[in-house]
């Protein structure tokens, strides 16, 4: 079996977390908000803030990496709530369980950051990332908001994102209802 590790990236590790970022734009441009085309351009700076404000979580086998999240709190109404976003794995690990490994990482992240909850904004149509996360602990919820993809020719003007939410405590706790 192929062994996975996950790390951590900080600042140095930029130009790294850049290629793989484009990467999953590229492959997957119908399961995020941004295009790869838009973050091409951004200079080195941009991408070392994007380091340092986030945490990057980058999965490899011993020959490459396969696979990327991010944890932040920036965009949550309350600072005990993070966010889990931009998860991607490359189409040849997937369903191998690097995705679980990720998250697993994310998780203990947040744990050791003191954070409740982890919310995730996940497209509706998007079933595999949302089986998936169901299947990791993640609960549906109500708040949904429209999904404006522009990496991707989606003539769908209704497409929606849902916040799905993992508590991070030993109990299941009350989900909190504004993310
Ligand atoms: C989302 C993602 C990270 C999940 O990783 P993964 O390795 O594919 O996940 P897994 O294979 O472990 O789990 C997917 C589950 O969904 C199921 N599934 C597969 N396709 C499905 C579909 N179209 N609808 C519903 N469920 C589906 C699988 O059977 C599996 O369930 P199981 O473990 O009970 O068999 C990965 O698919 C990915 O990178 N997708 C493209 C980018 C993306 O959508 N990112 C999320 C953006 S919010």
């Amino acid at each position: 079996m192929t062994e996975i590790t996950v790390r951590r990236l900080t600042e140095e590790d930029w130009a790294e977390y850049r290629a793989l970022r484009l990467r999953s734009l590229s492959e997957s441009p119908e399961a995020f908000v941004a295009s790869a085309e838009e973050e091409e351009d951004y200079p080195e700076e941009r991408w070392r803030g994007r380091m340092t404000r986030s945490q990057r979580l980058l999965a490899s086998t011993e020959s490459e990496a396969v696979g990327v999240a991010s944890i932040g709190t920036e965009n949550t109404a309350e600072d005990h709530i993070g966010e889990l976003f931009g998860l991607w794995v490359s189409p040849s690990a997937r369903g191998t369980g690097v995705a679980r490994r990720l998250l697993e990482a994310a998780a203990n992240a947040a744990r050791e950051d003191n954070l409740t909850h982890l919310a995730y904004w996940v497209g509706t149509d998007n079933g595999r990332a949302v089986a998936f996360a169901s299947s990791f602990g993640f609960r549906p919820t109500d708040n949904r908001r429209p999904m404006e993809i522009r990496g991707a020719d989606v003539d769908d003007e209704d497409a929606e994102e849902m916040a799905m939410v993992l508590p991070l405590g030993s109990s299941s706790g009350n989900i909190p209802t504004s993310l």
